[in-house]
């Protein structure tokens, strides 16, 4: 299974920035054995997508309705008028301050795919749920509740987000993470049969360069979802490097 790295600039990116997003591009489109895209804020995809040419440009968010009274938000279609390819799903952060529930990103995640988008659906403990023993109840639950049943296609990844490796430094142990991709593998198979061994399931939460290699090296890590490491092309083209080793 090709890698797949994608950049997530959660709320960063003015248009002072778009030279860097050039930039970020032509670097991940060296990495030919390597899937890759950045995620950027709704306010720059159109910009970015006039500026980077083939690169996939994504979005961070989908509302579950195509259109209506919904001050502020952002529908698939209006993502893809805009020229994006993907979103991002159900990040924590969004599960956090906008209290997004499970059915939400499922409804969500359905969305993307009607409005022609790849989705990526995230998943993940927080520190209170892992140090109490619940960090497999909780992903396992989220998996089963936000994911819709036609996620099989090659239209849809999973990202597991240990909450408390997000922006902190601390990553994952790589046998927690082996443990759990393995887990959300196994619940992928029980439900979609073969067509569940094609899902990719990404790893995010403070990868960087010095620990990419050793983080895609674990089964079933199939990829990354970067956010600090992904502002630059400095810090983004040692993980894509890392990624295309494991291709070739
Ligand atoms: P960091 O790479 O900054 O820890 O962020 C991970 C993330 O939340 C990507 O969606």
């Amino acid at each position: 299974m090709r890698k797949f790295i994608i950049g997530n600039w959660k709320m960063n990116g003015l248009s002072c920035d778009l030279d860097e997003i050039v930039t970020i591009s032509a670097v991940a489109q060296l990495h030919t054995s390597v899937d890759s895209a950045l995620c950027v804020p709704a306010t720059l995809i159109e910009r970015a997508v006039k500026a980077v040419g083939a690169f996939p440009i994504g979005g961070q968010d989908c509302h579950m309705h195509k259109s209506g009274a919904h001050t502020g938000c952002v529908s698939g279609d209006m993502l893809s008028d805009a020229g994006a390819v993907l979103t991002i799903i159900g990040h924590s952060e969004r599960r956090a301050a906008q209290q997004e529930q499970d059915s939400d990103i499922r409804a969500k995640a359905e969305a993307a795919q009607a409005a022609g988008l790849k989705a990526i659906l995230c998943v993940g403990e927080t520190l209170e749920e892992r140090e109490a023993g619940k960090a497999l109840e909780i992903v396992l639950g989220q998996v089963a509740h936000s994911l819709p049943d036609a996620a099989a296609g090659g239209w849809l990844s999973v990202a597991y987000e240990p909450v408390w490796a997000i922006g902190t430094g601390r990553v994952a142990e790589p046998a927690d993470v082996a443990e759990m991709h393995a887990a959300i593998r196994a619940s992928l198979v029980a439900r979609f049969g073969a067509e569940g061994e094609k899902i990719r399931i990404l790893y995010g939460g403070s990868m960087n360069g010095d620990n990419a290699a050793i983080l895609l090296a674990v089964p079933n890590v199939d990829g990354g979802l970067i956010g600090g490491a992904s502002l630059t092309a400095a810090k983004f083209q040692p993980i894509l490097a890392a990624a295309q080793a494991k291709g070739e």
